[in-house]
């Protein structure tokens, strides 16, 4: 029914240039590039439907993960917000795929090798300096004994449009 003028090669490659140096945070954006690298290589409507809905469970779980050391350290800014922008934009494109429209599916592939390229060197690599400078033991979740979450104060955050 319809006709793709691609697959190309999937545009994003891990290489250790992405590394941001923390295991537990190379593994999981290795592993973003993986289910990206099968959703962006699926030819039928159900192996697309199949690789997006593995892609989403693969970024519920990584953000979340980075949404759970954010809490813990008390991480400031708007990541755990993007994070959530980028959740709700790809179940839409899911709910729109299971109807058979895969527009949107065909700009969503275009567009992730350079979202996350920017995410990844922006937030993600703001947050695992962020984490290092308090010490913060990325395998048990903790932070060292006696630290305290970061607290900008009540003054700092009554600005508006932080990010
Ligand atoms: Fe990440
Ligand atoms: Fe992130």
């Amino acid at each position: 029914m319809t006709t793709r003028s691609e697959p190309a090669a999937p545009a994003l490659q891990w290489t250790d240039e992405l590394a941001l140096g923390v295991p537990r945070v190379d593994d999981t954006h290795r592993e973003f590039v993986d289910c990206y690298q099968v959703l962006a290589a699926a030819e039928t409507p159900d192996a697309r439907l199949a690789a997006l809905e593995t892609f989403i469970a693969h970024c519920e779980r990584h953000f979340a993960q980075e949404d759970r050391w954010m809490k813990i350290v008390g991480f400031p800014g708007c990541h755990e917000a993007e994070h959530a922008r980028v959740l709700g934009v790809l179940r839409e494109i899911r709910d729109l795929l299971a109807q058979g429209d895969t527009t949107w599916l065909a700009q969503l592939i275009r567009e992730i090798p350079e979202w996350f390229l920017t995410h990844a060197a922006g937030m993600d690599s703001a947050l695992v300096l962020f984490l290092n400078e308090r010490g913060f033991d990325f395998e048990r979740e903790t932070l060292p004994d006696g630290a305290q979450p970061f607290s900008c104060g009540p003054a700092a955050c009554t600005t508006a449009g932080g990010c």
